[in-house]
């Protein structure tokens, strides 16, 4: 039986990315006066629930990879997430996880990665490349291309000037101000431009549905098939752990089951 219980960690960074996301690194203190940090076992692609007592939980992904902390890329979208990003450094994060199925990375060893992301989807991909420093040797070439509406809205701008030094890093913006130096354009203009082939190649990809399904179809033209796909599923969820049916498409938990799916897995549920 997964486990429900809260636990405490301690808010140890908080940044700011854009106007209403925020960055947070938290620990887990160990227990009585040891300054020790508790050891943590997330992967890539999983969920916690982040909860503000007496008010709710909000579902959010692990951004990092690290066994000493976790990092939550949060937006400000409504009750439970606005009152989340008032938290400072200093201040207890309420959770409970680590929950879902994560991004295979062990199978993935020995593969080119294309790694697809559009807006805030970008922060679950985050810990999949932060996995992916920490075992380059496991990889052969590694492709990033993400998407975002305009420059403002950016993510993780420090790690973009490492991934762009060790990685074929791509980024393009919906819209930008004629001073705007990088590209213009639709994520898929990106796919459909980047002249990648299907060999020994896996995608992962993690956006707004609509860019999930466009990109797909790009991917298909040039030849990839729906076993090498790799998506992430948003629901609203309430549990987390596959008891409340709330997140539910199919008979298929997106809690459980997913967030991360191999497309071929999914592609024919039905809302
Ligand atoms: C597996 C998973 C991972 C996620 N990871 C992140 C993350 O890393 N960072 C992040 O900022 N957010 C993430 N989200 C979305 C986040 O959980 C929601 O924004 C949050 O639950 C909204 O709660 P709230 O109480 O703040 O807003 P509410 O007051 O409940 O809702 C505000 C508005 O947002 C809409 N909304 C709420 N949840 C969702 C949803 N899941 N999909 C579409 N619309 C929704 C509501 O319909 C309403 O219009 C994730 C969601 C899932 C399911
Ligand atoms: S959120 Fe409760 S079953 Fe998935």
């Amino acid at each position: 039986m997964m486990s429900l219980n809260l636990e405490p960690f301690r808010i140890t960074r908080k940044e700011q990315m854009t106007g209403d996301i925020y960055l947070f690194r938290a620990e887990k203190a160990k227990a009585g006066k040891s300054k020790n940090k508790e050891k943590l076992s997330y992967q890539p692609g999983q969920f916690y629930q982040l909860n503000v007592p007496g008010l709710g939980e909000a579902p959010i992904s692990v951004c990092s990879y690290a066994d000493d902390y976790i990092e939550f890329n949060i937006r400000a979208l409504g009750d439970v997430t606005d009152e989340l990003i008032k938290l400072n450094v200093g201040d207890n994060l309420w959770v409970r996880g680590p929950y879902g199925t994560h991004y295979p990375m062990i199978d993935l060893h020995g593969k080119s990665l294309i790694i697809i992301g559009g807006g805030t989807g970008v922060a679950p991909l985050r810990g999949v490349i932060k996995y992916v420093e920490k075992y380059r040797a496991e990889f052969d070439r590694v492709h990033l291309l993400f998407g975002f509406k305009s420059p403002e809205e950016m993510l993780f701008k420090k790690d973009m000037e490492l991934w762009n030094r060790i990685f074929d890093l791509r980024t393009t913006v919906d819209k930008a101000g004629a001073d705007y130096k990088g590209k213009i354009g639709l994520i898929t203009k990106l796919v459909d431009e980047s002249g990648l082939d299907s060999k020994n190649k896996a995608v992962i990809i993690c956006g707004p549905p609509v860019m999930i399904k466009f990109t797909i179809q790009s991917l298909e033209k040039m030849g990839f098939s729906h076993e090498q796909i790799y998506i992430s599923h948003e629901r609203r969820m309430k549990c987390g752990v596959g008891m409340c049916g709330h997140c539910m498409i199919s008979g298929v938990y997106v809690c459980k089951d997913g967030p991360v799916f191999r497309y071929d897995q999914i592609k024919n549920l039905h809302e």
